[in-house]
């Protein structure tokens, strides 16, 4: 990478992508991980319309216990690296599967950012279009309903099987669009779906670099043009830096 701010002497354009493995440090379970499993549940069997229709108790318990420990959480060195990035480059956008605001309370804004799985600290009507923001509730008590039409609220996640949030959808797009980047980094993601490899891929498709972080293969390692085998905390520090030296 031979960029830094000020006087280098081409445009960078930044695409990056986090998951669960970049706020692990941070303290908040990864979905696959071992430490994944939340009273005996899979994580995966959790995030589901089927679940919150069948037991909507015990999903909101969950995301609520997940909401308190993202709050007594703070970001890791990974996110304060991803925030110094987006300062150093061009152009910058990170598209984070993370529901938490790690990112945010980093220092990065939220137009840098698309938070493509959701927003946990989003409570929306599971019937209108009824929606909360910054919804720090997680204690008990009875289930949240829609002040407008008195149906269940739920989390303002993406639940398996559900489609993702068109207007984010369309951020990706529009910046991927535009240009192809210079630099792509995908951190602490088993990069499960296709759209996580398949947007990796066209951002960095004409020659970009594409740096995987992650102390495991993954699906994208494959097409990696550099493999970081380490934590995301100590590694992504040490990408930025070089960046910023160069
Ligand atoms: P996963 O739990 O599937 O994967 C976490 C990844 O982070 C794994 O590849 C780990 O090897 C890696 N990892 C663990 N610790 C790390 C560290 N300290 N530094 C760097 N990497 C580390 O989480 P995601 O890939 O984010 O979706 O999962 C993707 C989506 O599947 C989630 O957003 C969620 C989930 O089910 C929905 O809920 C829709």
């Amino acid at each position: 990478m031979e960029f830094a701010a000020g006087d280098r002497s081409y445009y960078v354009r930044v695409l990056v992508v986090t998951g669960a493995g970049v706020s692990a440090e941070s303290g908040i379970p990864t979905f696959r991980g071992k430490d994944g499993y939340w009273r005996n549940l899979d994580p995966i069997k959790l995030a589901t319309p089927e679940a919150f229709a069948r037991d909507p108790d015990l999903v909101w318990q969950w995301y609520r216990e997940r909401r308190q420990c993202i709050c007594n959480a703070k970001p890791n060195a990974a996110h304060k690296a991803i925030a110094k990035l987006a300062e150093l480059a061009d152009e910058f956008l990170l598209v984070t599967q993370n529901v938490d605001d790690l990112h945010e309370r980093a220092g990065l804004s939220r137009a840098g950012m698309v938070q493509i799985h959701g927003d946990i600290f989003k409570t929306r009507c599971s019937l209108c279009s009824f929606e909360r923001e910054h919804d720090y509730e997680h204690n008990g008590g009875p289930l949240p309903r829609c002040p407008r039409c008195d149906a269940l609220m739920r989390p303002g996640v993406v639940w398996f099987g559900e489609p993702l949030p068109a207007g984010e959808t369309e951020r990706v797009e529009n910046y991927l669009q535009r240009d192809s980047c210079g630099v792509v980094i995908v951190a602490g993601t088993t990069a499960t779906f296709g759209y996580i490899i398949h947007w990796a891929l066209r951002a960095s498709h004409r020659g970009g670099e594409l740096i995987e972080v992650n102390p495991e293969e993954t699906q994208l390692s494959q097409f990696a043009t550099q493999i970081v085998r380490e934590r995301a905390a100590i590694a992504l520090p040490q990408i930025v830096d070089q960046v910023a030296r160069s």
